[in-house]
């Protein structure tokens, strides 16, 4: 049987934009699986937010273990039967990034794992339920610095920030956007890929200059939407160049 709420699932949802995109779609009346690779922190995540009466289930789900993705997806299957919508949030930065003549390559390896193929890996196990939903979406969460045109601008405000693996991570799952929507364009599943805009959480430190409210507004407004574009890459106020 199907859930009647619409179902978003929300990888990395236990801090960060994560957790702020699963509050406010929560409060938008949705059915929230609040994914996280830790099981200690993905159930505080969950439990502040069922604290506010929001409906919220934690999903284990590690982008760099295909075991916790197959898992979820079989228990999303038997619970709810289908997904609405699919938020690929969850990201890192590798501590031995830099620019490409210095960027060490395990980092490379290790981020591109976890940003381009664990996203690939949880978006292709999640397409069938997906396909089961009335109108559906999938956002990746990318940032502008993925974009090849602004990272090949030098007067560009962020052009001084040459962390190859984590922006080439981007680009790639851009190009991820682009393809799958392509591919399913004549479908029920919309494909888009967002920048949050530089925003303070752990994964810069908190020096980001958006509140998390901020880095979730787009990401937000593009989720709830009646009818998405699809393959666009969005930010808040317009398009990102690709
Ligand atoms: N903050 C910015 O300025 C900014 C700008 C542009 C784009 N973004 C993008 O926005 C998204 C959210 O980032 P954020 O700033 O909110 O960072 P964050 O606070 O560091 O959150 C990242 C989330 O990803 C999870 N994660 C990392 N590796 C994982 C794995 N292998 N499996 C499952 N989950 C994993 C983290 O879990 P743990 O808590 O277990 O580490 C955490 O929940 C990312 O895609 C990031 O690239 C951020």
């Amino acid at each position: 049987m199907q859930a009647v709420r619409k179902v978003a699932l929300i990888t990395g949802a236990n801090k960060g934009i994560g957790f702020e995109v699963a509050r406010q779609i929560a409060k938008a009346g949705w059915t929230v699986l609040a994914a996280a690779r830790s099981e200690e922190l993905g159930r505080q995540a969950v439990a502040r937010l069922l604290a506010d009466g929001l409906d919220v289930h934690f999903v284990p789900i590690d982008l760099n273990d295909q075991k916790t993705v197959v898992t979820a997806t079989e228990a999303i299957r038997n619970q709810f039967g289908k997904l609405d919508l699919l938020i690929n949030n969850a990201a890192i930065v590798g501590a031995g990034d830099g620019p490409p003549s210095k960027v060490s390559i395990e980092t490379v390896e290790t981020v591109f794992h976890t940003n381009f193929v664990g996203t690939i890996a949880v978006t292709q196990a999640m397409l069938p339920l997906l396909q089961g939903a009335g109108k559906a979406q999938i956002i990746n969460v990318s940032s502008s610095l993925g974009s090849v045109s602004l990272q090949n601008d030098p007067n560009w405000e962020y052009a001084p920030v040459k962390l190859l693996a984590y922006c080439a991570s981007k680009a790639a799952l851009n190009m991820f956007t682009v393809q799958l929507a392509y591919e399913l364009r004549d479908g029920n599943i919309a494909v888009n890929s967002i920048n949050p805009g530089y925003t303070a959480t752990d994964l810069n430190g908190n020096r980001g200059t958006q509140t998390v409210e901020e880095g979730a507004a787009e990401i937000v407004r593009a989720a709830l939407v009646d009818t998405p574009v699809t393959g666009k890459f969005l930010e808040t106020g317009g398009d990102v160049p690709w």
